[in-house]
């Protein structure tokens, strides 16, 4: 299903989709330089100071633009004629986002709790272990590929239609040269309610009686 906003507010949408799609990209790279940073640096005091930052930047400005890109990409998408799985690139896209807030709050709900040891008075070396774990750069640096790809899709907008896709598109063409299509059919026979055929003693059913009426419509010009 799809309805067309306006175009003031489609506008006014999509410049929130793509403040927070792409503020999530450019939160992501600066979270992996930090990534970077907790593994290579051998001081203690730097490492709990960036593990105590990425915390923050992961819940309040990654999770959030997250949430915000899917919300606004959803909006964006059935708002507007790309609909939500009639093309390819918009399907991929979702799934995409779908999988990598999945990943994104279970991540970042261990972070939680390396911060907290980030947080002690006095680190241990078995702590300091514990902060530099490589799932750091593992997920950032794949949140922020997902993402290159994501804005690649948007801008280029591959042409591929799915099969739903290519049958609204039909259905529309349809419609367009004033035909009566299947849909039109089944919003009739869902308006008229239909006695079964078997109880009809030599009647004709009503679904025959709507077909009939459907193939003598009369094609506009
Ligand atoms: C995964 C992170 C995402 C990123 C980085 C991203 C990025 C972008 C960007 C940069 C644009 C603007 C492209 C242009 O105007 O040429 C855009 C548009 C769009 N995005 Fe996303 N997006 C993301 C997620 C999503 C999701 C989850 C959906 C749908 C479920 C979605 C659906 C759309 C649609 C339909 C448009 C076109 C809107 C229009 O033309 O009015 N996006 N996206």
């Amino acid at each position: 299903m799809t309805m067309t906003m306006p175009l003031r507010l489609r506008k006014f949408m999509l410049t929130a989709h793509v403040i927070s799609s792409v503020g999530w990209l450019g939160a992501a790279a600066a979270y992996l330089v930090l990534a970077v940073d907790v593994l290579a640096d051998q001081d203690a005091q730097a490492v709990r100071a960036a593990i105590l930052v990425m915390e923050l930047i992961a819940w309040f400005v990654i999770v959030p633009f997250a949430f915000a890109s899917l919300l606004t990409g959803i909006v964006q998408s059935v708002g507007t004629t790309w609909g939500l799985f009639r093309h390819y690139w918009v399907l991929f896209k979702l799934l995409l986002n779908i999988f990598a807030v999945f990943v994104l709050l279970e991540y970042t709900t261990s972070l939680s709790q390396l911060a907290g040891v980030a947080a002690k008075t006095t680190l241990s070396s078995a702590d300091l272990n514990q902060l530099k774990d490589p799932g750091h750069i593992v997920h950032s640096g794949g949140g922020l590929l997902a993402l290159l790809v994501a804005t690649v899709l948007a801008v280029y907008k591959p042409r591929g239609v799915t099969r739903y896709g290519q049958r609204k598109q039909h259905e529309q063409r349809r419609r367009q040269r004033g035909e009566f299509t299947k849909a039109d059919r089944q919003d009739l026979e869902e308006a008229v309610p239909v006695p079964d055929p078997s109880t009809q003693p030599g009647g004709m059913s009503a679904p025959g009686l709507v077909v009939v009426g459907a193939s003598h419509r009369p094609a506009s010009s």
